[in-house]
């Protein structure tokens, strides 16, 4: 039996929705094609302290000229890999949207990396919700309201954990507090990843 928590109105979460062997599967496909930049931030030209890659159709990439949905990475112009096959599996076992995903943004948080409170707002398609598979690492994930202001909650995520915002939620602030290093051995070299995966076009 699988149980599903409800965090706040519209934010579901499965904990561990992958198992083990899940989790292994799953980082292996990544790892063997996801090739890592460092994003910055535009104008200023702030690095980020994640790593980023892209699967699927469009990827998210920010460097100092802005940061938008490309069909290929900017680095190479080839194609971003597609989205792995259990990554929309999952999807429509979990969010119920009709379309599938288009964009699996993959974050790779190495020892102090962070991600601040922020709306994943460059999508057209605000009615599919946002998908988040965490694996390796433990990390302190804080999601609030639509308001930058509003009252927050903190929650932890562990490795195989899903977790949904959408409806109420879609456009909730939310980010990394920290990540716990040396709470699991999945990742090689350590730390957290998680893989963003969201619905952009309408
Ligand atoms: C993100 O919002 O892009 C990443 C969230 C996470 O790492 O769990
Ligand atoms: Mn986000």
């Amino acid at each position: 039996m699988e149980t599903v928590l409800e965090i706040a109105p519209g934010v579901s979460l499965w904990r561990e929705r992958l198992d083990r062997a899940a989790q292994r599967a799953l980082l292996g496909e990544v790892l063997a094609q996801a090739a890592f930049y460092k994003p910055v931030m535009p104008g200023s030209g702030k690095p980020f302290s994640v790593e980023e890659f892209n699967f699927g159709p469009l990827g998210w990439y920010s460097d100092k000229s802005g940061y938008r949905y490309t069909s290929t990475d900017p680095r190479t112009a080839e194609a971003w890999p597609p989205i792995p096959p259990a990554l929309i599996d999952l999807w429509k076992a979990t969010t119920n949207h009709p379309a599938p995903p288009e964009c699996c943004l993959v974050n790779l948080y190495r020892a102090g990396a962070r991600m601040g409170l922020h709306q994943d707002r460059d999508e057209q398609a605000i009615d599919a919700p946002v998908l988040s598979v965490s694996l390796g690492d433990e990390a302190l994930f804080r999601i609030g309201g639509t308001t930058r202001k509003g009252p927050t909650r903190s929650v932890k995520l562990g490795s195989g954990d899903v977790l949904t915002f959408g409806g109420p939620a879609r456009l909730a602030f939310h980010g990394i507090d920290r990540v716990l290093s040396g709470t699991s051995t999945l990742v090689p070299g350590g730390g957290r990843i998680n893989l963003t995966l969201r619905r952009v076009t309408a």
